[in-house]
């Protein structure tokens, strides 16, 4: 990458770049969806004050537009490598900040991710979203209430997560569909189920993204996590994940910036042959415990 000396702009050549930002942004003078011209207006604003900012080369541009080009090559209905960019750059968290205001103590929202498939099989209250996925069995709880306090009974909450290898179903080639799942609160708005202690993985890192990484010295690894996402009848539709209190990877740093405190939650570990709430046997093997009790604003908030 070529080194910049910051030379000064003359007046003239200063007039120059100003005037065509001027005539770009007067190119849309005549949208007529309002929303889409202040959008196109701003964009083109900033996209300018970036360039002029690091006075971009001819040849960082073309990278620039060669690597958008491996982005979108490389993105297909199993791979969303632009889901990928948006998140580490921070701009899917960003987006959530601005469009999920605190609420009078509603549950935080963090990143959705690359890995939601919209047909998860439905399990019963208590039930194992495992199908299959290798890991530390989990009991996960928890009540679902809306900002006054009260129960929230039928809420869907879908549920997804890694193996223990670190993999979403969706990354394996064969059409598996394991460690996910959807549930219903029950009448008291409370939840239960299996899952598997969540693990620190990396995000896909063999394409663009992850060169870019590479290149800046970042670590592609995110903090352990269980996702979910609540939705229920006039209430704000909840993206949000859990993470493992004493994960070493919170404090190393999420590599999509997605941990909040509020969403950090124990995992508590039980010794072999310690009775499960449901009476699973679980031959001897260790398993965990986490409750996680979720708030959800009015819609509209
Ligand atoms: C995830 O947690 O599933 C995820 C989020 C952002 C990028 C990649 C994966
Ligand atoms: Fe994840």
């Amino acid at each position: 990458m070529t080194t910049h000396t910051a030379e000064p702009i003359g007046p003239e050549q200063q007039a120059l770049e100003e005037d065509l930002v001027a005539a770009v942004v007067a190119s849309f003078d005549a949208t007529t969806d309002p929303r889409l011209k202040k959008v196109m207006q701003s964009l083109t604003r900033h996209l300018h004050a970036f360039i002029r900012d690091v006075r971009l080369t001819e040849a960082e541009w073309n990278t620039a537009i060669e690597f958008l080009t491996a982005v979108g090559r490389i993105t297909d209905e199993r791979r969303q490598e632009f889901v990928l960019l948006s998140d580490v750059l921070g701009a899917s968290m960003q987006t959530i900040a601005v469009n999920n205001r605190a609420h009078k103590g509603a549950t935080d929202a963090t990143v959705f991710g690359p890995f939601f498939v919209d047909n998860a099989p439905e399990i019963p209250l208590g039930g194992d979203i495992a199908g299959g996925a290798s890991g530390q069995p989990c009991w996960v709880e928890g009540i679902v209430t809306d900002t006054d306090g009260k129960p929230v009974a039928g809420a869907r909450i879908e549920v997804w997560e890694c193996d223990e290898d670190g993999f979403y179903d969706v990354q394996y080639d064969d059409d598996r569909m394991a460690a996910r799942a959807h549930l219903f609160s029950d009448e008291d708005g409370a939840y239960r189920f299996w899952g598997l202690t969540p693990v620190p993985y990396p995000i896909p890192h063999d394409g663009p993204v992850g060169k870019m990484l590479e290149a800046t010295g970042r670590s592609p690894v995110r903090a352990s996590h269980l996702h979910f996402m609540v939705t229920a009848e006039n209430l704000r539709t909840l993206v949000t994940h859990i993470f493992v209190d004493g994960d070493p990877q919170i404090e190393v740093g999420d590599s999509v910036f997605g941990v909040k405190d509020s969403l950090i939650k124990e995992f508590a570990q039980q010794a072999p042959g310690t009775p499960t709430p449901d009476g699973r046997e679980l031959g001897g093997r260790t398993w965990a415990r986490v409750r996680f009790d979720i708030t959800l604003a009015p819609a509209g908030v």
